[in-house]
């Protein structure tokens, strides 16, 4: 398939580049979008069409458009960074693509092909490239690809209809602390996702779903809810945003990074993937298994769980210090990001900053570096 052609639409009032410096130099995390977005339409017997970058700005609905009634909507997130020749590239993006066919399939919507995927990232980057920031530091483009279902009606069934879009949002840190660990409520009551259920989908519903937890969880002062399997209630799944590492030590200095397998109501992290890869290239052993709440909280009792961390696109790697739940507390080791945490966080974000060799085949360049004069 040939590359889609882009037509492009500049924005008549771009932000000014003092205005652009104002945001890049304090960015926060999805608080400020830059001057241009994508959209590309399909229809049903027409197929995807009218590829276009066009300046950010409100999209007009119709009130019976089925996204705004059963909720098919699915989205991605990913990263692009500066590097250090000047090019822009993204981490793994022809994972994003294929997840979020995936996703268009579990909630019966059109799938994008991953050359249209990606191809739009690169149209949008190709306008917007002043707005990804300076190489060498951990600050992003955060690129945020949806689809909604625009067909009119209220009949229950797949719309015909959809509206492909990316945004991109200057990115620091995800959570305020950085690298600070950060707490975790442990929820015993709501469940996120079960068996046969959309978990393994990035769907908006999900989130939807996530937030009265996360709000229970704010109370306890946590910024992240981790959840139990909806069957059992027993077994870890993930957080609300994040996928989770636990770092077991044996009686001998063993070292075991062990994460929840993907039994089918856990999202596919492409950071998860990464970090166990990354693990094992460092020869540390990896062991994708069930592990139960209470594994974690008698570990941490008793010594043998070290640490704990989430990553994901948004948090990078951000180590746990305390978890609590109904029952009480503990902090993990002594609070403070432990070895195995910042090593392969500081493994993972040199690759992606192109500051250290990519054995895998990870970035890929999205906007060259400019020609030297
Ligand atoms: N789990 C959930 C629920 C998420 O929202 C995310 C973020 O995208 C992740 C895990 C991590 O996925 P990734 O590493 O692909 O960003
Ligand atoms: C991401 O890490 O990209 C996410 O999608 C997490 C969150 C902001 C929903």
């Amino acid at each position: 398939m040939s590359a889609p052609q882009f037509t492009v639409n500049p924005h008549p009032a771009p932000a000014s580049p003092q205005r652009r410096a104002e945001v890049l130099a304090d960015p926060g995390f999805g608080r400020h979008m830059t001057d241009h977005m994508v959209t590309v339409r399909y229809t049903e017997g027409t197929g995807w069409h009218d590829p276009q970058v066009v300046p950010y700005g409100p999209l007009t609905l119709d009130p019976s458009s089925m996204v705004l009634h059963y909720g098919q909507e699915i989205f991605e997130g990913l990263k692009a960074y500066r590097q250090p020749d000047g090019s822009i590239a993204s981490f793994r993006p022809d994972a994003n693509a294929r997840r979020f066919a995936g996703s268009a399939r579990r909630l019966a919507m059109a799938e994008l092909p991953e050359e249209l995927f990606l191809e739009s990232l690169s149209a949008l980057l190709a306008v917007d490239s002043e707005w990804v920031p300076a190489a060498g530091g951990e600050d992003s483009l955060y690129l945020r690809p949806f689809m909604i279902a625009t067909e009119v009606g209220l009949g229950v069934r797949p719309s015909s209809e959809y509206l492909y879009a990316v945004l991109a949002s200057p990115a620091g840190p995800y959570f305020t602390g950085g690298v600070k660990p950060m707490n975790v409520w442990l929820e015993t009551e709501f469940t996120r996702a079960a068996l046969g259920g959309t978990g393994t989908a990035k769907c908006g519903g999900n989130y939807a779903a996530s937030l009265l937890p996360q709000a229970i969880g704010a109370k306890h002062g946590c910024a992240q809810v981790a959840y139990l399997d909806a069957e059992e209630r027993t077994w870890i799944d993930e957080m609300g945003s994040n996928n989770l590492f636990f770092v077991f030590q044996g009686e001998d200095g063993s070292v075991e990074l062990a994460t929840p397998d993907l039994r089918g109501s856990v999202l596919a992290g492409i950071t998860r993937d990464s970090v166990i890869a990354i693990a094992k290239d460092l020869g540390i052993t990896v062991v994708e298994r069930r592990i139960s709440g209470k594994e974690w909280l008698d570990g941490v009792a008793d010594g043998r769980l070290t640490e704990v961390f989430g990553c994901g696109t948004a948090a990078v790697i951000t180590p746990i210090g305390t978890v609590k739940h109904t029952g009480g507390e503990v902090t993990v080791g002594d609070g403070e990001p432990g070895p195995v945490t910042l090593q392969l966080r500081e493994a993972l974000t040199a690759i992606q900053r192109g500051a250290a060799p990519d054995p895998h085949g990870w970035m890929r360049t999205l906007v060259p570096a400019p020609a030297s004069v």
